[in-house]
């Protein structure tokens, strides 16, 4: 049986309709309540359902053999596993933000705050700016508001977010859309079912 591991969430239900119409779907997927670890045998798949940020990781140290999660999540957690497919959903930018009066001073670093926090060091090192980073979990766009910091390297997606809380993007850096990513070993040894969901899915979004 092949273990794939799904993001829960926004992006989650792209994910659960594209798996439907390739016809590898969950059965009755709104009656599964809590639990984490859905089969579907006649496919001959288990899905375990995590948390979007943890999907890398299941693929790249072997708790599931394949996965579906973000650009920016992979990027991010700098896993070791195949990229396979571009799903052309759940796209979004990485971007620099900063309040709407926001002008830069380059005589001092800059302070960066971000969940993003690999993502952010490999940016402002690639445009050699000095910046101290601030890592938050969440609510990325009132650390500017309430001074914790100059700027955010956050994604946007609708710009909704920046704009009720009076920020403007300076720099796109990284264009995100969801992959589906597949672990090393389980690509080499596998029977080429992973050659069939990967050909299946590709049929579905072409
Ligand atoms: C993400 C991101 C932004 C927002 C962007 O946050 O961190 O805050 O979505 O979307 P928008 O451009 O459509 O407004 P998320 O909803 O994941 O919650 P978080 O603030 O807890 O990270």
């Amino acid at each position: 049986m092949l273990t794939i591991a799904l993001p829960k969430g926004r992006l989650g239900d792209k994910v659960y309709s594209l798996l439907d119409q390739a016809g590898l779907g969950i059965p009755e997927m709104e009656d599964y309540g809590r639990k984490l670890v859905i089969e579907n045998e006649e496919a001959g798949i288990r899905y375990l359902l995590v948390k979007p940020s943890d999907v890398a990781v299941y693929v790249e140290k072997g708790g599931a053999d394949l996965g579906v999660c973000g650009k920016d999540i992979l990027e991010e957690s700098g896993a070791d596993v195949f990229e396979m497919v571009d799903l052309g959903f759940g796209k979004c930018s990485m971007c620099v933000a900063a309040p709407q009066t926001y002008v830069e001073d380059y005589d001092r670093k800059v302070r960066v705050a971000t969940k993003f926090e690999h993502i952010a060091r490999s940016y402002y090192a690639s445009i050699g700016r000095d910046a101290d980073f601030i890592h938050l979990n969440g609510s990325i766009e009132l650390a500017p508001v309430v001074g914790l910091s100059d700027v955010i390297v956050d994604i946007v997606e609708t710009g909704t977010t920046l704009r009720e809380n009076h920020l403007k993007v300076i720099t796109k850096f990284m264009n995100i859309s969801a992959r589906l990513i597949v672990n090393k070993a389980s690509y080499r040894f596998n029977d080429g079912r992973i050659d069939q969901i990967v050909r299946a899915i590709k049929e579905t979004i072409a």
